[in-house]
């Protein structure tokens, strides 16, 4: 944690910081200033001169693609997306769909990992199954309940955006392989957070927004697909960056790269792109395993002083009074109005489900938790 021995200077940073009590993360991450330094520079030295820097931009784009590569344990099976729905699309519109395959969800899941898989059945005549959640949990056996043999999809969010659940991926993955279907995995509320090894949990294919806990711009995301999937999911769109030789402007046949690559159709957002790899760049710095530490402790302090609260319900499940994630949300009987005093003494964070979500990150502090906690305390009935 040696980053984090003068928190000072990480949070000079963040510049936003100074202004607000940002807790906020699951909702927007803070840009670090390196970011918007680098995307400034972009404009002003680069995208000005139109496309003499064009193969810089595309050596950027490869960084980005091995930076992300790297923090989540894959290899050539990132695709660069603008975000989680065109990531799930992708997925979900590419499988060859067989009459009758069911597609096993929860009802605690941000609608971006629902409404694609309900278009799907749709088109296709398909069965939604739905795990209910217990107290804020999805348990095993309510999976085992609902995955058969007739499942080709369990899609779920590492960490839920509303209460913070984590799901034990190792475990569904075991349970969604053994018939023979695959795990889709939502990370924009975990990677980032918490440190991630999609070969170790298995996960089948990953989809993420970078502007949450990868503090990177609104418009950049990625895709992961196990390598050996690749063929097994049809390109929706085409283009000429789908391809093996997209240099080559003549005529011909198209044959798609070998690459999660060929689900990149077009040119994408470098602009967005050079803030991706700075904000990628600083993740590394400090390191996934010590920011997640870091974020836990910011939340299990902020659970403790909650405890302590007796008209304040925590909707996060907790595990021996820890939360599993930095997602922290409770509710009380006037909610709302604790909210609007929160955002008056520029308190940011969020209202979800008639409860409020408080998010810290690595750049936070448990002195601004303590000043969440004591106004809290003086507003709640
Ligand atoms: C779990 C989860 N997935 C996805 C998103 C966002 O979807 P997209 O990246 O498509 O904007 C959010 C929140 O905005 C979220 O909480």
């Amino acid at each position: 944690m040696k980053m984090f021995s003068n928190i000072l200077d990480v949070r000079k940073d963040f510049p936003a910081i100074e202004n607000y009590n940002y807790l906020n993360t699951a909702s927007v991450g803070l840009l670090p200033k390196q970011t918007i330094s680098a995307i400034k520079r972009y404009l002003d030295e680069e995208r000005l001169y139109g496309n003499i820097y064009w193969k810089e931009w595309e050596n950027k784009l490869e960084q980005a693609r091995s930076l992300i590569a790297k923090l989540i344990g894959a290899k050539e099976e990132i695709a660069i997306v603008s975000n989680t729905s065109e990531g799930l699309n992708i997925v979900a519109n590419g499988i060859k769909w067989k009459n009758k395959e069911n597609i096993v969800l929860n009802d605690l899941e941000f609608p971006s990992n629902i409404f694609p898989w309900q278009n799907q059945a749709k088109k296709h005549n398909l069965e939604i199954r739905i795990a209910k959640n217990v107290h804020g949990e999805i348990p095993l056996e309510e999976y085992e309940k609902h995955i058969d043999d007739s499942t080709r999809v369990v899609a779920v969010s590492w960490v839920e955006f509303q209460n913070g659940f984590k799901h034990d991926l190792k475990a569904l993955a075991e349970l969604a392989h053994a018939h023979g279907a695959y795990l889709v995995v939502d990370g924009t509320q975990s990677v980032g957070m918490l440190d991630i090894d999609v070969k170790k949990m298995n996960v089948d294919f990953l989809a993420c927004a970078c502007a949450k806990w990868l503090i990177a711009p609104i418009g950049t995301g990625f895709l992961y697909i196990r390598r050996d999937l690749v063929d097994e999911i049809d390109a929706t769109y085409v283009g000429w960056r789908s391809v093996k030789d997209p240099e080559n402007f003549s005529y011909r046949w198209f044959q798609l790269n070998d690459t999660a690559r060929r689900f990149e159709a077009g040119s994408p957002s470098f602009l967005g792109i050079q803030g991706l790899m700075e904000s990628l760049k600083y993740i590394h710095r400090i390191g996934p395993r010590s920011i997640e530490k870091r974020d836990l402790e910011l939340a299990e302090y902020l659970v403790e002083q909650f405890l302590e609260i007796k008209q304040l319900k925590i909707v996060t499940p907790l595990n021996e009074d820890k939360p599993q994630s930095a997602i922290v949300s409770f509710t009380c009987r006037n909610v709302e109005e604790v909210y609007n005093k929160l955002l008056e003494n520029r308190f940011i964070v969020s209202l979800r489900l008639n409860a409020i979500r408080v998010s810290p990150h690595f750049y936070n502090v448990k002195q601004e938790i303590e000043n969440l906690v004591n106004l809290v305390k003086n507003e709640i009935r």
